[in-house]
């Protein structure tokens, strides 16, 4: 592996660490810490795959970020959520550290920074920036409030799929679901629950269980579903193994890990529904149509229709899991 940033900085002498732990927000599987000693590590993440990760290096792992002398953040996708970890940083530390990668805007974000709080180090490496500075009480305006609800009843926050509204495949798949739906229900990648939400409003669900990986978003499918039938299930669908069989699975799979464009994540997604329904449950997925699916879908289910679409999206009906 090559170099990176952090243990370049520190390798060089060109950062140095207060004593004590170290806190280390979102960092994604195998971002490289070998440079701090294991046992100072506070590792912070609310997407479960990532969280697993780190648990199983014996590190000590949680979803909320702890108070340490040095917090080092490592930059999501999500600009407002990125902000938010710094804001946060700030009132939980007194050296901040911030890692990203050009591609999820790194630099602009250090361009703010600097007009903002003044110069600071910085190390550029492998197409990212690492820049430092000691805590800050001008950046309050960053820290995230709690989420409010929209016009239509529903609580979002930075962070969750679709923050800024309601996905436009999801809304396909809510509208081909059919009149009425079987007792036990999984949605898949639950969200913040729009579609929980569409199901539990058709007759027939007695218990459904809202699996998502991103704890962000299922605190606010929480707020989102309030209907006593519903589960909050903190877990990655592609392991997680459920109580009993489900006679539907509902799903708008996620279609990129990261950045990059992941139909893997997608067909895993695929065969974790026909694992997870009775022989005669049934699954309502919805894709977009460029997405290659249709073959993962046949693997999986001896029968296959196509129900609906709209625009860029399908819907799917498939039954007759096989595992
Ligand atoms: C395309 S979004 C759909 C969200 C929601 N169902 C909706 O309709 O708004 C896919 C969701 O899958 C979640 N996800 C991604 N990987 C996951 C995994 N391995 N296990 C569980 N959920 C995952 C994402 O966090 C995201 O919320």
């Amino acid at each position: 592996m090559s170099q990176s940033r952090l243990s370049t900085a520190l390798e060089q002498g060109l950062l140095s660490l207060p004593a004590g732990p170290v806190s280390v927000l979102r960092p994604p599987a195998g971002y490289d810490l070998s440079a701090i000693a294991p046992d100072r590590l506070r590792i912070s993440h609310g997407f479960r795959p990532d969280y697993e990760f780190w648990q199983a290096t014996g590190a000590v792992v949680s979803v909320a970020p702890v108070a340490a002398p040095t917090t080092i953040v490592v930059l999501p996708r999500a600009k407002t959520l990125a902000r938010g970890m710094i804001a946060q940083a700030c009132a939980l530390s007194g050296l901040v550290i911030v890692d990203g990668q050009r591609t999820e805007g790194v630099d602009s974000l250090w361009r703010e920074l600097r007009g903002r709080l003044g110069e600071m180090p910085a190390v550029t490496k492998a197409h990212g920036r690492m820049f430092w500075f000691n805590v800050s009480d001008r950046l309050t305006d960053w820290a995230i409030a709690a989420p409010a609800p929209d016009a239509a009843g529903f609580y979002r926050q930075p962070g969750v799929f679709s923050e800024g509204g309601v996905d436009r495949g999801s809304q396909v798949l809510a509208a081909g679901l059919p009149a009425k739906l079987p007792a036990r229900v999984a949605d898949l990648g639950a969200g913040w629950g729009y579609l929980s939400a569409a199901a539990l409003a058709r007759p027939g669900v007695q218990q459904i269980d809202l699996i998502e990986a991103e704890s962000l978003s299922l605190d606010c499918a929480r707020l989102n579903v309030t209907d006593p039938r519903a589960r909050f299930i903190w877990a990655d669908v592609t392991r997680h193994a459920p109580d009993r069989a489900y006679d539907a699975v509902i799903m708008n799979p996620p279609f990129h890990a990261g950045r990059a464009a992941e139909p893997a994540l997608g067909q895993a997604f695929i065969a974790a529904a026909a694992r997870m329904l009775a022989p005669h449950g049934q699954l309502w997925m919805v894709s977009n149509r460029h997405l290659p699916y249709e073959t993962a879908l046949r693997e999986k289910f001896r029968n296959l229709a196509e129900v609906g679409q709209d625009g860029g999206f399908k819907v799917f009906h498939a039954t007759r899991p096989l595992r």
